[in-house]
């Protein structure tokens, strides 16, 4: 029976075997990219990787979806639906759900999208009694999120004089004030701002323990 592999011309067969290190793919449209990818999944499946360590991402679902089923064509149905293969956003939202408690939340958290967290500020800036024309919500919520990314909690932000001496700067000395009762909101309302593209260094570093 002929292998798979040998359905790839040389060049594509050069990349599907190269499993050590890092390899860059750089190809025309539709010539044969997607099919390196999936025969070189299915090819570190053969050589004995569990699925679920194998970690794809892809821009699209749909994409993912179409991986996902050409390389159940080679390896089996079985074999493929434990594959780590989804869009950046889903494949750590589902590692997110998975491993929510070890960061202290549950599993069962909803994601935030920029207009449920604009209005959490709307609400907070009521609550202080504050102007939103000068909070303005997308830059408190730009701040908060730039906090997250260098790790730094409300409690810290507030502690921070760097911070303090910048927000007093610009005419808003509560933001980590603001922070906090964000926070503390989310956590109140057992949800959790994911904004993923933020959060993640701190998925990273709490669950990976790769801290950037
Ligand atoms: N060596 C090959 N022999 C036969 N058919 C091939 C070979 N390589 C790719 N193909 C076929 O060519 C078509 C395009 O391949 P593929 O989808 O992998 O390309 P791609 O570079 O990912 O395309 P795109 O730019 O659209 O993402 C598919 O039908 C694929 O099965
Ligand atoms: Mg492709």
């Amino acid at each position: 029976m002929k292998h798979f592999l040998d359905e790839l011309n040389p060049v594509q067969r050069a990349a599907a075997q190269a499993t050590e290190g890092p390899v860059m793919i750089i190809a025309g449209a539709g010539s044969g990219k997607t099919r390196v990818l999936t025969y070189r999944i299915a090819h570190i499946m053969e050589r004995g990787t569990d699925a679920f360590n194998i970690l794809a991402l892809t821009f699209t679902n749909k994409a993912a979806r179409e991986m996902k089923d050409r390389i159940a064509k080679i390896v089996g149905t079985n074999e493929a639906k434990n594959l780590w293969m989804g869009t950046f956003h889903s494949v750590f939202a589902k590692i997110l759900r998975f491993e929510a408690a070890k960061l202290g939340y549950p599993s069962n958290f909803t994601i935030y999208d920029t207009d449920d967290s604009k209005s959490q500020i709307k609400e907070i800036l009521k609550q202080f009694n504050l102007d939103e024309k000068v909070y303005k919500p997308s830059l408190v919520l730009n701040r908060i999120s730039d906090a997250k990314n260098k790790l730094i909690s409300a409690q810290q932000y507030i502690g921070n004089s760097v911070f303090q001496t910048e927000d007093r700067q610009s005419q808003k000395p509560l933001m980590g004030q603001i922070y906090e009762a964000y926070q503390k909101e989310i956590l109140r309302q057992v949800q959790w701002i994911l904004m993923i593209f933020y959060t993640i260094p701190i998925f990273y570093c709490e669950i990976f323990q790769i801290c950037f």
